[in-house]
């Protein structure tokens, strides 16, 4: 059974979508892609149907990482279509649990930060979107981080 990994952020168009080209890169480099099935979406819907950001596909892609990802909003079926749903921050958590249909799907639903090793002073990941390009690193540093410790438990 594959594990299907949902990640979720405001936009759907900084954080949570480089966190699923974080984690695919990192599942190809592994060569256990087949293992899971990775998407992503926004709590907010007003840049659905946009590419990602620029500012975080250009940081990406200096890491070699490819963003394709278009923004959608999170729905209430995603809780019966995944497996795992990964808030970004408390926010996005909150209002994860304010979509959830039920108990079993609030079961579903993780802060990133519980797969956090090496970043002891982050407690959620930082919106980037009116930082500069420091903040735009930061996230992807965070990102590799967590994704790491989900490869492992594939
Ligand atoms: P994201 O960043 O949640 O990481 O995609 C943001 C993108 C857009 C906005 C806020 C955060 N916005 O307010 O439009």
């Amino acid at each position: 059974m594959k594990q299907r990994i949902l990640f979720v952020c405001l936009g759907n168009i900084c954080r949570s979508p480089a966190a699923e080209a974080m984690l695919r890169k990192l599942v190809e480099r592994e060569g256990i892609a087949d293992r899971v099935v990775i998407d992503s979406a926004g709590t907010y819907g007003g840049h659905s149907g946009e590419r990602s950001d620029p500012r975080m596909i250009r940081a990406a892609a200096a890491r070699g990482i490819e963003m394709t990802h278009r923004a959608r909003q999170v729905r209430e079926e995603d809780f019966d279509r995944f497996d795992r749903i990964i808030a970004m921050d408390d926010n996005n958590y909150e209002a994860l649990f304010r979509l959830a249909p039920n108990r079993a799907a609030g079961q579903k639903i993780y802060r990133f930060r519980e797969f956090l090793r090496h970043h002891p002073d982050w407690s959620y990941i930082p919106d980037p979107y009116y930082e500069g390009h420091e903040g735009f690193e930061l996230v992807l540093d965070l990102l590799e981080d967590g994704c790491s410790t989900i490869v492992e438990q594939l």
